[in-house]
């Protein structure tokens, strides 16, 4: 059987992926549109796979944690996890940031405020 603390490091290197991910495809379109017309980044493609590698690891660590910690009634989601998968969705969602000059720079200063917002749920589980 898996264990919790190994789900964490497998949710922890999802989180830290996603973090080198996200950040380097938003930064390097916010550099990209401010020297051309277009944002055509030959990294792009292998950046969108580890960004979606990082959202798989994140929640294959975060399911099986939750597994572990057995606080789920039934297929009913305590809501602190409702709220964390909101985040992933979210952070799922800014790659597409990259395609407008005006949202590569406002999601890339984004990206750690919901990433540390994503980690006090977890340790506080406020609702
Ligand atoms: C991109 C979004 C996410 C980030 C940045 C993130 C971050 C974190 C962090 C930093 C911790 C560690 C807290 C500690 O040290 O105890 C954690 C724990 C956890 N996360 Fe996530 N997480 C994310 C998404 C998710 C999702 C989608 C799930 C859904 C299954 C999830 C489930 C959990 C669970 C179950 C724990 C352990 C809580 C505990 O031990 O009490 N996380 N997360």
């Amino acid at each position: 059987m898996i264990s919790y603390t190994v789900y964490k490091v497998v949710h922890y290197t999802g989180v830290f992926l996603l973090m080198v991910a996200l950040s380097a495809t938003l930064a390097r379109a916010a550099a990209l549109w401010r020297d051309s017309e277009e944002s055509v980044d030959p990294w792009a493609r292998r950046l969108i796979a580890a960004h979606g590698t990082a959202l798989f690891l994140i929640l294959l660590g975060g399911f099986g944690m939750l597994a572990r910690l057995d606080v789920t009634e039934g297929l009913a989601l305590p809501s602190w996890i409702w709220a964390k998968l909101g985040i992933w969705v979210i952070l799922g969602g800014f790659v597409a940031a990259r395609r407008s000059p005006r949202l590569a720079t406002p999601a890339l200063l984004l990206v750690p405020v919901l990433a540390a917002l994503a980690g006090w749920i977890a340790l506080y589980k406020p609702f």
